[in-house]
This record gives C-alpha cells, structure tokens and sequence, in this order.
C-alpha cells in the first residue's frame, strides 16, 4: 500500500514543533487556579453510548470513575461490539479472554484484570481489585475466582457471530492443515475487518469536583495466542491518569504501547504544557520512530504499520485524540454536545 509522511499536516499537528514546545513548556504543573468546573468524558469511537451515559451520571454529581465504568460497561454488554467484552472476538482457540484497568484519580489508585474468562464486565472487576485487595492486577485463573468470589457469574461470551468469524479465519488461515475453506463466504468481507482486529474501549472523564478517571477494556486482538495480554491492563500503558495533570488511554495494537508506556508518556507531555492533542501525537511520533525497529512493524520506508489511538482531558477540561494514520474518530461529550469527532493523525495514506 503506497503511504506518505504528510509534512505539512505533521508540522500543522504541532509535532513538528515538538522540541521547542517541550524545552519551551518546562516541567511546569498546571495552576491550581486554572481548574474549572468543566466536565468532560472522552472515548474511542464506539463509546458515544458510553459517553453519553457517563456525562449523565457526571450531571447527577457521580465522581469521574462510576461515570466512566457505567459508560463502557453498556459496550463491554453489547453483543454487537466484537472488541469488547460480551460478543467480543476470542484468541486463536475460540476462547473469548478479556483484559481491562481502572484508575482512580484522587486516590492515585488503580486495578486491573488480564486473560479474564467467562466474566464479561472485567472493568467491574478491575475495579473490585483496586478496591478491595493491596493488589494492582490479577490474571487468568486467579482473576476468575476473585470474581467469583465477589459474586460475578461465569457466562459464555462467545456469542454465533464471534464464533463464526473464528470458524471462518480459521478455516481460511492454511491450506496445509485438514481444514477445508468455508463453504459460505457471506462473512468474508465483514472478517477482513477482523482480521487483524484489535477493538477496545478507552473512557476518561472530568468530573465536577475537577477529579479525574479512566478505563480501558478489550477482548484484545482476535486470534491471539492464549494468554496474550496487552496494553489495556497495563497501567501506563492502556491507561494512565494523574489528577493534577490529566487522564489517557488508548486503543489500537496493544504491544506498541507495551513497548512505550504511551498513556503515561501522553500524560507526561501534557505536564509539559503541551495540549491533549499535541500530546497524544507527540505520544505517536515517538512510537512511530520506535516501530522501526521491531520486526514486521514497519514497511519498507519505516511508516508503522499499525493503527494505534490516543485519547486525553486535562485537568482543565480541554480534550484531544490522535491517532497513527488519518480516518480515526474519537467520542466526546463536553457538557453540551455528545458528538462523534476526527482524530488528529501523524501519517495519511495516499
Ligand atoms: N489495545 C488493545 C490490545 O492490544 O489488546
């Protein structure tokens, strides 16, 4: 696929203003003084139900972290999403394996579920370990009965259509096992979209006494080896929030932001002054540049082939979202509009 560096659209970005914005904005906090009453909620493109549902709760006083857990929580149910949760696409042996964080910012705290089977809210789950244990993260087996124990109950979340989008990718991957290609293509375009899928959910809010939250959740990547884990578990990675700066997570190829610690990385740049948007794509272009160096990662003119998103509010309640290539969108509500928005990006196909 021919792909090219938009020059003018990178130097427009900001990133290629990075270094001087960077010495330029110091290490200086954002002014108390500055902190206005301003709630946001801010999500990937399939949160706008998300948003909508956490700002509701925003305007009844709710803090930031039950807003944004409620809002995913009506994803992480939807059969129709197959990144997230119920109805969420399984690893390569059909088994649906959840991962998901929280983190809470006036307490610092965080918690965090991996591999998680057969519970499809694990943003609840994550949430009951930061509460209730001295642990930050817990996987597979060990995740499954602290759920248990808590009260949630096993479920098969591997609803026909995700099975049948696992059937036919299997059934295509080689012709040198004894797996016959399918007999019905009706799913063949819909599971090109899958193919390389990699969905999730990021939701981070302001809420009215100015505090900050998040959480990411994910089936992560469709066919990935059991067990994998990726980035919306990690903290630092998927998600990050510090309560006198800002909030961030992501979507997309979660090993980038394993290799990054990219949502810390965002936040950090915006303790430097820089904006949510100019921090997200200043987040990307480091990856970006990264990417060369992991095998398979880049094309041959070093361009990441990969999708990868980020999302930000600062501690005033200004938001941005950027992504890798053009043709990303983020969900936002500001208090006024719960609106669908174009994601900044670093690179643009031809
Ligand atoms: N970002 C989601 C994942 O890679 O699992």
């Amino acid at each position: 696929m021919s792909v090219k560096l938009s020059r003018r659209d990178f130097i427009k970005s900001g990133v290629g203003l990075s270094a001087s914005a960077m010495l330029a904005g110091g290490t200086n906090f954002l002014d108390a003084g500055q902190v206005g009453r301003r709630m946001v909620v801010i999500s990937s493109s399939n949160g706008l139900k998300a948003t909508e549902k956490a700002m509701e709760l925003l305007n009844q006083g709710s803090d930031a972290l039950d807003a944004v857990i409620a809002g995913v929580n009506i994803v992480e149910d939807d059969p129709n999403d197959h990144s997230v949760g119920y109805g969420g696409l399984p690893n390569e042996e059909g088994v649906v394996e959840l991962d998901a964080s929280v983190m809470h910012g006036p307490t610092h705290n965080a918690g965090a579920v991996a591999s998680l089977r057969k519970i499809k809210n694990p943003s609840k789950v994550a949430r009951l370990v930061m509460e209730r244990t001295a642990h930050v993260l817990l996987v597979g087996k060990g995740a499954l009965k602290f759920a248990k124990a808590h009260g949630f109950k096993e479920e098969n979340l591997l609803t026909d259509k995700a099975r049948e989008i696992w059937l036919r990718r299997k059934e295509q991957l080689s012709d040198s096992d004894f797996w016959y290609p399918p007999k019905s293509e009706t799913l063949s375009s819909e599971l090109c979209s899958y193919v390389s899928s990699y969905g999730t959910i990021n939701c981070c809010a302001l809420d009215v006494n100015g505090n900050l939250s998040g959480v990411t959740t994910t089936s992560g990547y469709f066919y990935k080896i059991p067990g994998r884990v990726g980035d919306s578990p990690i903290i630092g990675a998927g998600l990050y929030v510090d309560n006198d700066i800002g909030a961030a997570g992501s979507t997309g190829l979660g090993e980038a932001n394993l290799l990054t610690c990219a949502s810390f990385m965002v936040v950090e740049f915006m303790r430097r002054g820089n904006s949510p948007e100019e921090a997200c794509l200043k987040a990307l272009e480091r990856i970006g540049q990264k990417a060369k160096l992991w095998p398979g990662r880049s094309d041959e003119n070093g361009f990441p082939r990969f999708g990868l998103n980020f999302y930000a509010i600062n501690k005033k309640g200004e938001y941005g979202a950027a992504c890798m290539w053009k043709g990303a969108h983020f969900a936002v509500h500001d208090g006024k509009e719960n609106k669908l928005m174009d994601s900044a990006y670093l690179f643009k196909r031809k």
